[in-house]
């Protein structure tokens, strides 16, 4: 809470071509709920120097993602858009809560091992404490509700231990948060392994569907989709290939589960899989419009990130000096 406003906090980051998971896991519902709270929408750039990156590719990147967040239906007057790396509160507040977190409770993290496996090369500590990094985030705005997909749960709990941890020392300093999902779509599976889930960084094209993916690519690859011989159309476990279709088909169109599942009742996997495309194809299409349009005008970019960095200075600073006097550290001299 700012006030009496309840606030969203929410990021992502970007470190490689965003995938519907991302869309209907997160910034879909970003711009569902966005009216209802003082917004702050990050594209998280310090969290992608965890993994080695080429500097050139992930600035270019970031500035695509920002602009995404405008093209998936955010208005940056009413929400604040911008790089996490233009507000130094972030790393401030990280650095004293890695100092009220426990190396056993970041050791549990699933993202830290599925990472460390995977860059078995560089381990580091950033990626280590890159939860902490999270949390604060989180926390410097006192967010209420934070919208994630499933794979952020376990980060969102930590937040809150170490919140709680916070507040049970110093008094009330953090709102606790709340994670927010939607009905559909935490989870979105890779279209080639459904027991995987969709990853921006999958080694096989065929296994994620892109944002900026034409329609021929998208039906293409919901074609090829794996799924399985039983030839029915059901929402359950035992069909996770089919599962995972009729989970995008509803998060792309509003429908339940079970009204997808009467829809589709005695037609085939062919058929199915078609209109699962088009669902998604209706679904990007006016992104990308509105994506090469804004990309046009650098000026009206630059002036959100500008602007935008000022407002989010402006909210952060008031929790971090709060912080830091909280811990004991001595006022500033005008
Ligand atoms: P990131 O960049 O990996 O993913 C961004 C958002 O997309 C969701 N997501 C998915 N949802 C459904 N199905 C999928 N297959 C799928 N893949 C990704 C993620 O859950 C996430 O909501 N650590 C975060 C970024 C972050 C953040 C934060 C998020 C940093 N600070 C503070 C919320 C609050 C991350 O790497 O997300």
């Amino acid at each position: 809470m700012i006030g009496d406003q309840k606030v969203l906090f929410s990021g992502m980051q970007a470190t490689g071509n965003l995938t519907l998971g991302n869309y209907l896991g997160a910034l879909k519902n970003w711009v569902d709920i966005a009216d209802e709270y003082l917004t702050f929408f990050s594209v998280v750039d310090l969290h992608s120097i965890t993994v080695r990156q080429d500097p050139a590719e992930l600035k270019k990147r970031a500035r695509t993602l920002l602009t995404l967040y405008i093209a998936a239906g955010l208005d940056p007057e009413k929400n604040c858009i911008y790089y996490q790396s233009h507000v130094s509160g972030h790393a401030e507040l990280a650095w004293i809560l890695n100092c009220f977190t426990y190396m056993g409770e970041l050791n549990r993290m699933t993202q830290f091992k599925d990472k460390a496996a995977k860059h078995a090369d560089n381990i580091n500590a950033g990626l280590f404490t890159y939860p902490v990094l999270m949390a604060a985030d989180i926390l410097l705005y006192q967010a209420d509700v934070v919208p994630v997909g499933k794979d952020q749960l376990q980060h969102l709990e930590i937040t809150r231990d170490i919140a709680q941890r916070f507040n049970a020392i110093y008094g009330d300093v953090f709102t606790m948060p709340e994670p927010y999902m939607g009905k559909a779509g935490a989870k979105i599976m890779s279209l080639q392994d459904p027991a995987k889930k969709m990853s921006k960084s999958d080694e096989n094209p065929n296994a994620s569907i892109y944002l900026m993916d034409d329609p021929d690519t998208v039906i293409r690859k919901f074609k090829r989709a794996v799924t399985d011989s039983e030839a029915q159309i059901l929402y359950r476990d035992e069909q996770p290939g089919i599962k995972n279709l009729i989970d995008i088909y509803s998060a792309s169109t509003g429908k339940t589960p079970d009204e997808v599942v009467k829809e589709f009742d005695g037609k085939g996997y062919g058929e199915f899989k078609m209109a699962v495309g088009e669902a998604v194809v209706s679904v990007l299409k006016p992104l990308q419009d509105r994506f090469a349009e804004l990309s046009k005008d650098k000026a009206y970019i630059d002036g959100v990130i500008k602007n935008n960095a000022e407002k989010a200075e402006y909210y952060s600073m008031k929790t971090l000096r709060k912080v830091q006097k909280k811990v004991g550290f001595p006022e500033r001299i005008r």
